[in-house]
């Protein structure tokens, strides 16, 4: 099978030029200006950004957490990405305390078997040394293409590991060629904050932004960081919302340290006010980290303009606000965190980035797709437009309006967090590995279609690349 995508703007990390891409089988075949072939499917573009396929280091489908479990599965979370122009992710495979990490994985890899859309990965959450795993286990996931291990600072009881064990998984990371990724709270502190505000009777839900203040955000990242030094790893620090994290994240990277950080689409748009929209409405927008002061806004565009930030993720974990969310309804600490996002990514910083004049373009790409790719080993099979690549495409209309609503989404959550916004620019057609997977507002393959995808392990060119 050939697709040839005629007469579109090709817009990757490094260049924006127009013309036509030929794809045969699964990947990129030729890029030129009117090119002279012959193709089985051939899409117009003219008018329209041709962009690498989005791809989203951070999402959690099918999780069991605070109570419940999330409410889409590969399925239907896969979906949202696709119709949201997200071609691969990476979900987060956790393992339970008493397993071993291949047990975790092949846990989750069941989850994803014969109902994925869209091409994934895995990274693992290392939660338990003692009982389940051990560390010479974990150092074998590399070979089998899961090349982060995620650790969580926060959660008290539940993830979080304490410094010896973050220590011991940094110091493999380095050795095995895996890249260290940090949650970064302070959950001891913030548990005490927790347990303080239900006992005084402070049970909305802005006391869950009241109780992880961004210092507690700032102290861990720093911490990790510092930690991440001594044993020599590469670190990528996971939902970045606020100048105190920032700020340690810059320092690191202006000294050259292989520290990356990712911020997440609502943390440009959601501030702490939110936490008080009435009827419990405020349960939509907690998640951890919180949501901030307004004021941290401009901060993360600046990052994410600037390159103290690497990339833009969803931290896609979503619940129902009626029949999830509800489960703390009379305690802010019950309520599970998380909100769904994935589909609405590429659109969101589209507009408020790119048409709004705060990246370019190229950049929109680096940070929605390549970035991804190059730090979680997956470029240059994926996060470009390039021969040999795979034909992972998004046919993006610049023009096209779209107001934003729960009522079209693809996600399974009955809210979205950018419910009415109006946006400029949205997709038309999605392509993975050269098949058209959505067009004309339909899902055109079926479940079992996505693929998991080996990761390379962390290289010493992208070292040198920074
Ligand atoms: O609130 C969130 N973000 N839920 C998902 C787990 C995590 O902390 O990433
Ligand atoms: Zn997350």
């Amino acid at each position: 099978m050939s697709v040839l995508i005629r007469g579109g703007r090709i817009v990757t990390a490094a260049d924006s030029t127009i013309g036509d891409v030929y794809i045969e089988g699964e990947r990129v075949s030729l890029i030129g200006e009117q090119l002279d072939v012959d193709a089985d499917i051939v899409i117009d573009a003219t008018g329209k950004l041709v962009l690498p396929g989005a791809i989203d280091p951070h999402t959690h489908l099918e999780m069991p957490f605070g109570g419940t479990v999330t409410i889409d599965d590969f399925t239907s979370g896969q979906t949202a990405a696709a119709f949201g122009g997200t071609t691969c992710h990476v979900d987060f495979a956790i393992q339970s305390k008493g397993q071993t990490f291949t047990a975790a994985l092949d846990e989750w890899s069941a989850k994803a078997s014969g109902k994925a859309v869209i091409d994934y990965g895995f990274h693992i959450i290392v939660t338990d040394l003692e009982e389940g795993g051990t560390l010479e286990e974990l150092g074998t996931l590399p070979d089998r293409g899961v090349t982060s291990y995620k650790m969580l600072m926060a959660y008290k009881g539940v993830f979080l590991v304490d410094d010896e064990t973050l220590f011991k998984v940094m110091e493999l990371a380095a050795r095995t060629g895996a890249l260290a990724m940090i949650h970064g709270e302070n959950g001891e502190v913030i548990d005490v904050l927790v347990r303080r505000a239900v006992a005084e009777g402070r049970l909305e839900p802005r006391y869950h932004a009241l109780t992880r203040p961004p210092e507690l955000e700032g102290e861990a990242t720093n911490r990790a960081i510092q930690i991440a030094r001594v044993a020599g790893a590469p670190l990528y620090v996971v939902h970045v919302t606020c100048k105190e994290s920032v700020d340690a994240i810059r320092v690191a990277r202006a000294k050259n340290w292989d520290v990356w950080g990712e911020t997440c689409t609502q943390y440009f748009f959601i501030d702490d006010t939110f936490l008080d929209e009435p009827d419990f409405g405020g349960a939509k927008y907690v998640f951890s980290p919180p949501v901030r002061d307004k004021a941290n806004q401009p901060v993360l565009w600046d990052a994410v303009r600037t390159d103290v930030l690497s990339a833009i993720s969803t931290d896609h974990c979503a619940f129902l606000l009626d029949g999830q969310k509800t489960l703390g309804r009379d305690d802010f600490s019950k309520i599970p965190n998380g909100a769904p996002g994935l589909e609405d990514r590429l659109r969101m910083i589209h507009h408020f980035g790119v048409n709004e004049g705060r990246i370019t373009l190229n950049r929109m790409v680096e940070l929605l797709s390549t970035n991804a790719a190059r730090l979680f080993g997956l470029y240059p099979k994926k996060g470009t437009i390039a021969p040999g690549s795979d034909a992972d495409i998004v046919i993006f209309d610049p023009n096209r309006k779209k107001t934003i609503t729960a009522a079209d989404q693809h996600s399974k959550s009955d809210y979205n967090l950018f419910e009415g916004t109006e946006v400029t620019g949205d997709v038309d057609t999605t392509l993975i590995r050269g098949t058209v997977v959505v067009d004309g507002g339909e899902l055109k393959v079926e479940p079992g279609f996505g693929q998991f995808v080996k990761r390379a392990k962390f290289g010493e060119e992208l070292r040198s690349a920074r």
